[in-house]
């Protein structure tokens, strides 16, 4: 339903004034307690987003992933929920479900054939073809000589109306100055999330 978000919404707004006992679905479960139901719906359906950083990531030599454990533990040290998904092992559905009121995404790839390993580029089809409500989003990862991997991620994601921060990449293993550029990249998340009130301090 997350690309269908204002036809919902203006739906909601359609039976507001009814009297239900029970909602039957054209396909789904039967509601017998529609409060409950119309109440997810009014939340998922909202423009409402929550202190969390989603990050998709794969790593076949293991730099993307430190990276993605460092940028984890800075984003949680600045008081911002982190949902990873390891895409070699992905639980789809469950990355699916993340993208619902996420404020961020941060993807994380390495380069393969200079674009983003084909696993990545399918999380991020996923996610270009369910609309969330993500604000924000950037990328992380890491390359061997030469990449077009930030390039035709963000290319991939144009359905997504976010402001996309600016990405850090490493050339192979992260060096000390990739490490310095992911805790602005988490210092930036934090600012814009305290921006939108969704941090409380
Ligand atoms: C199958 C394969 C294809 C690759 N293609 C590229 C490429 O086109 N351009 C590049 O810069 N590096 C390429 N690399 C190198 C990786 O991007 C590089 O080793 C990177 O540091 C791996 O990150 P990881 O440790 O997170 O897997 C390739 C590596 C593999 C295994």
């Amino acid at each position: 339903m997350m690309p269908f978000r204002i036809a919902i919404r203006t739906n909601l707004h359609r039976i507001k004034d009814l009297e239900l006992n029970i909602i039957a679905p054209s396909h789904g479960p039967v509601h017998n307690k529609p409060d409950f139901i119309l109440n997810a719906y009014k939340d998922w359906a909202s423009d409402d987003v929550k202190n969390e950083v989603i990050i998709p990531y794969i790593s076949m030599h293991g730099s993307t992933k430190e990276m993605v454990d460092y940028f984890a533990e800075a984003l949680i040290e600045r008081g911002i929920t982190v949902k990873q998904f390891n895409l070699s092992e992905p639980d789809i559905g469950k990355l699916a479900m993340a993208f619902l009121d996420a404020a961020t995404v941060v993807i994380g790839s390495p380069t393969v054939l200079v674009g983003p390993h084909p696993k990545v580029a399918y999380a991020a089809y996923l996610a270009n073809a369910l609309r969330p409500k993500l604000r924000f989003a950037s990328i992380i990862g890491s390359y061997g000589w030469g990449s077009r991997m930030v390039e035709q991620l963000a290319g991939m994601i144009t359905n997504l109306k976010v402001e996309l921060l600016d990405p850090v990449v490493a050339k192979g293993v992260p060096s000390e100055e990739v490490f310095k550029a992911l805790d602005r990249l988490a210092d930036e998340i934090e600012n814009k999330h305290k921006e939108l009130g969704i941090i409380i301090e």
